[in-house]
């Protein structure tokens, strides 16, 4: 990418795409298009053609998707499937006809096989069952990353795509029961602490292992990929670094200033026992991340401060 090339970042004002604005503009690109949902709903086809022909940016990120936790994905799969498949057919092949020069499809880690080996790599896409609970939307992203991987087949186009393990940072959602596990416990202990509380439940035994990034890390490598990777595999992209629910959880409570006693509820589900990723590719690539987990709780504690977010 040149300073003065167009970039059209789908789904900017999302916490991917607001980081993926930051990071271009931080590096100097200037020439950013954007489109919020009001403006342009992705899902319908002949108003995103419509967008790409007069339009015609050179490079795509597509960073727009309906995302959601563990209850929404669960209750509304119909829903999670026809706006993914939706929106990234319509991107990914009104871009291509459109002459975009390149384009960095999103993932997401929870795609990848429930009972994948640990640290996840690349190539155990597809090897094995899918999460239930998030089949659909791991259907419709697996067909995304694989349209981009079939038009570079085919046709040549140079179309990647990037892995992120469990993001957070500004932008979060945190809806109170469709958001990750660091937004929920943000807010979770925001308002234990407002409101006096003694003691926080928490689900499970706390002992599941997880990884995090932050999302400007995120960004970081999306651009590095964007202007230093062509290929047809998928990049993961995380800390490569883990710790237990129970560690994130004390770390998010200290965070937020919350002093009360942190219980769990054991008879609810712990879920999948680790979920890490195998970093070595982006690495390789000369890639690491920048931002250690309590500093960036930290940044992601101020911004929800800053955003003021209604409880
Ligand atoms: N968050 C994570 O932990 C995580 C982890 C791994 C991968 N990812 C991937 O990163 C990408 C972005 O996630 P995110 O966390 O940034 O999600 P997000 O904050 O919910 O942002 C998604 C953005 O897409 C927009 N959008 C959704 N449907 C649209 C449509 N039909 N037309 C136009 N815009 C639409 C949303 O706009 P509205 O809000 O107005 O609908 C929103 O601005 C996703 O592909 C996700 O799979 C995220």
């Amino acid at each position: 990418m040149h300073h003065a090339s167009k970039i059209y970042v789908a789904g900017h004002r999302g916490m991917v795409g607001a980081a993926i604005v930051r990071e271009l503009r931080r590096q100097g690109y200037e020439n950013i298009v954007t489109r919020t949902h009001a403006e342009l709903d992705l899902t319908r086809q002949a108003d995103v053609e419509a967008f790409f022909a007069e339009e015609r940016p050179e490079f795509v990120f597509l960073a727009a998707a309906r995302v959601g936790g563990i209850e929404a994905n669960r209750t509304a799969p119909a829903d999670f499937m026809y706006d993914n498949m939706m929106l990234e057919m319509n991107v990914i092949h009104a871009a291509w006809r459109n002459g975009c020069r390149k384009l960095e499809f999103l993932g997401s880690s929870c795609i990848y096989p429930r009972m994948a080996p640990q640290p996840m790599k690349e190539d155990c896409l597809l090897t094995s069952s899918l999460e239930q609970t998030n089949e659909a939307y791991a259907l419709a992203k697996i067909s995304g990353l694989r349209y981009c991987s079939y038009l570079r087949r085919q046709y040549g186009a140079d179309f990647i795509s990037v892995m992120p393990t469990n993001l957070y940072g500004p932008n979060d959602n945190y809806h109170p029961t469709n958001s990750h596990v660091v937004p929920a416990l943000i807010r979770r202990f925001h308002e234990a602490k407002e409101q006096g509380l003694e003691e926080v439940t928490c689900w499970g035994d706390g002992s599941p292992l997880r990884e995090f990034l932050y999302v400007d890390d995120l960004a970081n490598l999306c651009v590095f990929l964007m202007n230093n990777y062509s290929g047809e595999e998928t990049v993961n992209a995380g800390s490569g670094k883990e710790l237990t629910i129970g560690e994130l959880t004390r770390l998010v409570a200290d965070t937020v200033g919350y002093k009360g006693r942190i219980n769990w509820d054991t008879s609810m589900p712990n879920g999948t026992p680790r979920k890490l990723l195998d970093v070595s590719k982006a690495a390789a690539m000369g890639w690491r991340y920048s931002t250690e987990l309590p500093e960036g709780l930290r940044m992601a504690y101020a911004d929800f401060l800053a955003r003021g977010v209604r409880l």
